[in-house]
């Protein structure tokens, strides 16, 4: 679009202070304030951080023309490249036609027929879980159930990357390593100056030591693959088979390594802060949880459930649609304009923070009607085709949209199935669980929890 004459001032927003600009409103709960800034200044507002121009832009029509109509003209924005050092050139960071083939060569891989081969390693990991629960629920005592979905996604997305080619032990190191790796590298994307990465301090080396121990890892798996030519039916195996159709080619053991990194970092973390907020909103809602109990003894009774399964438990999917609405784990999404644009008749200069947030908008007045009550009946078939497109975005839109979504949404179902089986979770009376926001949005303070067998 051409850039019109109306001045940068002009976007509504609160008034920035000396030195600190905004940060005293948008600081501590950053996705609080954004919601309050909406209503107080509109569809669009301006905020100075860090001496930089923050434009948030909240109106689902807005939202489709940065992500999609014109994706063209964004980037991603300036934190996620503090990644780099453990991700490197991965789908996550990378940017233009080499994101465009990297992209088209893991694409087929995440395909939902693709997907459906590895609800085996879903379920059996979920199988270990709930068996190892077992004494806690005779005993009554209290767990984090968000440590425990992280441990689980964890130990998925490693048997879903790898299968059978790292020992037990060897999981447990990877475990062990990428927890505190990934950690570090979101307080590094995080990190007002950049200098602190380049200290020797303890944390600093030790993230460089893990890193390169997982490195080691991977492309002795790689290599050992390479040598013995045999395919293998996991998501490593899948990227390796990959052939560019225009060109032919596939990943080098760089691109594969940064891919592998990658799908560490986006494919546990968010899809266990699923798991958890959706536990303490089915605690909150008993009604909710019968009804689900319900579906899941009616369609499964006591087998382990399968991918042809997910489709046939509508009303889990609906649950964790809501629970996506309210507490969207990637509750951010920024952007870095290339050239000049123009956004509801306001210039919005190249280079600045273009912001859209699904926390915000999922609460929208204009869109949803009680935006903080939970009702997974907003995700009919029929309320869902009545609604804008992009009144919901949990997983993103357009050419940068999760490339895992289905395969979060089957593991989701399938845990959240299993578990319903045998337990009853509830969260542990007196304690708030409370969002905070980081790079994604967790439960303060975890989900403490006891469990009932059924
Ligand atoms: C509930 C779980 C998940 C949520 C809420 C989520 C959310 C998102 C969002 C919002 C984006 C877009 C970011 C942007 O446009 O800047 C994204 C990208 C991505 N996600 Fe997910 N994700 C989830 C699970 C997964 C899983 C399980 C995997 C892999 C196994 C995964 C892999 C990726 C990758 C590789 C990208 C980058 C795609 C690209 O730019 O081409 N995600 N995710």
């Amino acid at each position: 679009m051409t850039a019109n004459t109306i001045p940068l001032t002009a976007v509504p927003g609160p008034k920035p202070l000396p030195l600190i600009g905004n940060l005293r409103y948008l600081r501590p709960d950053t996705h609080r304030a954004l919601v309050r800034a909406r209503e107080e200044y509109g569809d669009l507002v301006h905020f100075q951080v860090n001496n930089r121009h923050l434009y948030f832009a909240a109106h689902p029509e807005d939202v489709k023309y940065i992500l999609v109509d014109n994706n063209r003209n964004y980037h991603k924005g300036r934190g996620i490249q503090k990644a780099k050092p453990l991700l490197g050139e991965g789908l996550l960071t990378s940017e233009d036609d080499f994101w465009r083939r990297q992209r088209r060569l893991a694409q087929p891989a995440f395909h939902r027929q693709q997907i459906a081969s590895l609800a085996d390693t879903m379920t059996t990991s979920t199988a270990v879980l709930i068996d190892r629960w077992q004494p806690l629920a005779r005993s009554g005592a209290t767990l984090n159930v968000a440590e425990e979905m992280m441990g689980l996604t964890l130990d998925i997305v490693t048997k879903a990357l790898f299968s059978t080619a790292l020992t037990p032990e060897e999981i447990h190191e990877v475990g062990a390593s990428m927890a505190p790796l990934l950690r570090h590298t979101i307080q590094r994307t995080q990190a007002v100056f950049d200098f602190i990465e380049k200290l020797p301090l303890p944390s600093n080396r030790r993230s460089k030591q893990l890193g390169m121990r997982l490195d080691q890892i991977v492309y002795r798996i790689i290599e050992a693959r390479r040598q013995s030519g045999v395919e293998h039916a996991d998501l490593l195996g899948m990227l390796m088979a990959a052939r560019d159709e225009e060109t032919g080619e596939s990943m080098t053991d760089v691109h594969l390594r940064d891919e592998v990194m990658t799908l560490f970092l986006a494919g546990h973390e968010t899809t266990a802060l699923l798991l958890s907020w959706t536990w303490a909103l089915l605690s909150w809602h008993p009604d909710v949880r019968r009804r689900a109990q319900e579906e899941v003894d009616q369609v499964l009774g006591d087998r382990t459930p399968t991918a042809e399964d997910v489709t046939r438990l509508p009303y889990l999917g609906m649950i964790l649609s809501e629970s996506l609405r309210l507490y969207p784990p990637a509750w951010a999404i920024p952007r870095r304009p290339l050239a000049e644009d123009e956004i509801r008749g306001y210039r919005i200069p190249a280079g600045c923070t273009v912001l859209v947030s699904p926390y915000v908008t999922h609460r929208h007045p204009d869109f949803w009607e009680n935006p903080e009550g939970f009702d997974p009946e907003r995700f009919t078939s029929k309320a869902v085709k009545d609604r804008h497109r992009f009144a919901y975005f949990p997983f993103g839109g357009g050419p940068r949209i999760c490339i895992g979504n289905n395969f979060a949404l089957m593991e989701a179902t399938l845990v959240v199935a299993m578990i319903l089986q045998r337990y009853e979770i509830n969260l542990i009376p007196g304690h708030a669980v409370e969002a905070e926001v980081a790079f994604t949005l967790r439960p303060k303070n975890g989900v403490p929890v006891s469990l009932k067998a059924r």
